[in-house]
């Protein structure tokens, strides 16, 4: 297994190129299972998660190459296949995507249950409600759901809370049913306006992503389209919160600036200066940061996969801060670990209270989750002294490359087999 070593203490300074969105790709991916024709998807950074997404697609029959350049060619005219099986399924929630496009396009699906997962239960409650809305029948046994319908049909849906995932299969699966689906409290994020975007460029009558009232028209097919993935906000806030905690100055290329507006404003109210210059923006430190209250909310909310970025960040905020998390139970697994490097954070239910401490201090920590890992990269780089970083795989189904980029930023880290 591999292990990220950093040596800390140094002002991160330069500029970094965001790669396409990773919660873009993967149901951009899956709603690729819609078309009998071709499709290229381009800005796609090489990250385990994809890769994975690309097993469980190539198993349903989908053809995927790579053609060098950052971009997935899909074709999914030998689309063969309705079952998503547990050992596929279990290294990633995100396959749960299939199936609304296996539905739509074969009548049926069998996904494995994506089961406990180290952030919280997930369950998929809210998905199969609403599959069942336009007409699917579902059966649940042996750790499998299984939905079924040849003729899928238009609803008028209400969400229970605004899933991104149930917003995603229920754009896809509506996208090929008769008649108007109409999605009430749907996801606003921008990786569903990215998937609506794609789909619309296929044929699909899709309107109101990004508000909270989705309207879709179904069409008999769906055609060919090439498209590029919207820019990775979470990527590019984690680079912002590197230049922060390290008292640099990091620019961020390629970036839609709006959609990362809830990340900028609670870095700039902790006193770092932002500078917007079209696609690009820039983090740099004037002068004393302050405390920060953070609520994790649906977008445009302040997101819950910028969480434990933030949390390390007031780890060496002078002050008292907290976070709350209301997206997802048992989302501080950073903690334990963070406190081990130095930082006093406690817990009450579901905040954190962070009180930040003068200086942290290198250790060895264990990787536990993607956005948890990328925690304890940033303190690992403000800490004084070595910080080792076990079980950093978890880093890799998220960041490309992460530790190059570091390096490229004036940070000294290397990765080491162990
Ligand atoms: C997506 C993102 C993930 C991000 C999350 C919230 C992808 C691939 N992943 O995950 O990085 O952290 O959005 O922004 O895009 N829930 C239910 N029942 C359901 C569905 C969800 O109770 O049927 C709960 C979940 O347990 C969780 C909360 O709703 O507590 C949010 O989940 P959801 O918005 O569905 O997140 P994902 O789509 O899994």
């Amino acid at each position: 297994m591999d292990a990220f070593i950093i040596r800390g203490s140094r002002a991160l300074k330069g500029k970094v190129k965001v790669r396409g969105a990773k919660n873009a790709v993967l149901p951009i991916m899956a709603a690729a299972l819609l078309t009998d024709e071709r499709c290229t998807i381009e800005n796609i950074p090489t990250l385990r998660d994809i890769v994975t997404m690309g097993k469980v697609l190539k198993h349903l029959g989908m053809a995927i190459e790579d053609n060098g350049n950052g971009a997935l060619v899909v074709d999914s005219s030998g689309l063969a296949n309705h079952i998503a099986p547990y050992e596929l399924v279990r290294t990633m929630r995100a396959s749960v995507l299939v199936m609304g496009p296996l539905l739509a396009r074969l009548g049926k699906a069998k996904v494995a249950l994506p089961g406990g997962c180290a952030i919280g239960l997930r369950p998929i409650d809210i998905h199969l409600k609403g599959l069942e809305a336009l007409g699917a029948k579902i059966k649940i046994g042996r750790g499998y759901v299984e939905v079924s319908g040849k003729k899928l049909h238009g609803a008028e849906i209400r969400l229970s809370y605004p899933s991104v995932g149930a917003t995603e299969n229920l754009i896809m699966a509506a996208a090929l049913a008769g008649g108007k689906t109409v999605i009430d409290n749907a996801a606003r994020e921008p990786e569903i306006q990215d998937l609506a975007k794609f789909l619309r460029s296929l044929g699909a009558k899709i309107e109101g992503e990004g508000t909270s009232r989705i309207s879709i028209e179904g069409v008999q097919r769906l055609g060919s389209a090439t498209h590029c993935v919207t820019p990775d906000r979470i990527e590019a806030g984690t680079y912002l919160a590197a230049g922060a905690i390290t008292g640099g100055r990091v620019t961020v290329e390629g970036v839609v600036e709006e959609h990362l507006k809830p990340v900028s404003l609670k870095l700039a109210e902790a006193g770092v200066n932002i500078e917007v210059d079209g696609s690009s923006i820039t983090a740099s430190i004037p002068g004393r940061m302050r405390p920060l209250n953070i609520r994790t909310m649906p977008y445009p909310g302040f997101p819950t996969d910028m969480q434990a970025q933030f949390m390390a960040l007031m780890t060496v905020t002078p002050g008292i801060s907290s976070i709350t998390e209301t997206v997802f139970e048992n989302r501080f697994m950073q903690v334990a670990e963070l406190n081990r490097m130095g930082a006093d954070i406690r817990i009450e239910h579901n905040t954190a209270i962070i009180n930040g401490v003068n200086n942290l201090s290198g250790a060895e920590v264990m990787a536990s989750d993607l956005r948890a890992s990328a925690a304890l990269v940033l303190a690992g780089l403000v800490a004084r002294g070595e910080t080792h970083i076990s079980r950093i795989y978890h880093i890799d189904r998220g960041y490309e490359q992460i530790e190059c980029k570091l390096r490229d930023l004036g940070a000294d880290i290397e990765r080491v087999k162990e």
